[in-house]
């Protein structure tokens, strides 16, 4: 299996994509909607709760995991990746080289949690590529709740967004990283307010092509992700609002199966 771990639901947008190139390999979902969010979060307990998910997906016969949460990406990668001897894959990288690629001028916008930016991964991946680039960055907490209540359309939400893609414009950036599970939902969104020119980087869909490729040129491990079987969506808490939006991300409803973490 797959694993796949996010905050919440959000993440399901990763899960999409994987499906999307790699539609027989199976995935195992956990969405921490009980401890979400992780954005407002310290890295320590982020940290831990990474771990947590991380053993709870390996429990469910994951043989590689892919971090879909962006506040967790970002600070607890190394973590995970010195703790369990499997392949441990992340959304920043993938968004990072797919940013660097496609920046022309090196002026880079950056978009997502308060735990995320507060971080300054992105900043440091992104002039490790381009040393003389600059990198532009806003926290937007307020973007996770609107999309939870499923106010991607609402005149309010466009408000917020063209708040905190002001400086990001300001600034000229020719790329705008989605640095967060959330803000693809919001892409269509987001594209008009930033500028129809800058080029918007979901990493759901970067992450999704870099594990096609590891797949295809590991086959040792591919063999055992347990190729044809189904994919299952464990999530710590259930709410409305969470099937509603897992059933947008996916087009069809997704049976969201209750767990404690520790079964
Ligand atoms: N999954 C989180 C992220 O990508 C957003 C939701 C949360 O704050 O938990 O940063």
């Amino acid at each position: 299996m797959i694993g796949i771990f996010d905050s919440g639901v959000g993440g399901m947008t990763v899960a999409r994509a994987i499906e999307k190139l790699l539609p027989s390999y199976p995935t195992v979902y956990f969405g921490d909607l009980a401890r979400a969010p992780y954005g407002s979060k310290s890295s320590e307990r982020i940290v831990q709760y990474a771990i947590d998910n991380t053993k709870f997906l390996l429990g469910h016969g994951a043989k590689v995991i892919i971090i879909a949460c962006n506040s967790a990406a970002s600070v607890a990668s190394d973590t995970l990746r010195a703790e369990f001897d499997i392949p441990i894959f992340e959304v920043i990288s993938p968004a990072v080289r797919q940013a660097v690629a496609a920046s022309s001028t090196g002026r880079i916008g950056v978009i997502g949690t308060r735990a995320t930016i507060r971080s300054g991964v992105y900043e440091k991946m992104i002039q490790a590529s381009i040393p003389e680039g600059k990198v532009i960055s806003s926290q937007c907490p307020l973007l996770v709740p609107l999309v939870e209540e499923g106010w991607l359309d609402r005149r309010e939400t466009k408000m917020v967004l063209r708040h905190y893609l002001h400086p990001l414009k300001m600034a000229k950036v020719d790329t705008l990283v989605l640095g967060c599970t959330h803000y693809p939902l919001l892409a269509g969104n987001i594209q008009p307010r930033i500028g129809k020119n800058v080029r918007v980087i979901d990493s759901s869909e970067a992450v999704a092509v870099e594990l096609r490729d590891f797949i295809e040129n590991n086959p040792e491990i591919a063999a055992k992700l347990n190729r044809g079987k189904d994919s299952s969506y464990y999530v710590s808490d259930v709410t409305d609002a969470a099937r509603k939006i897992a059933a947008r991300i996916f087009g069809r409803k997704i049976e969201l199966i209750r767990t404690d973490g520790d079964d």
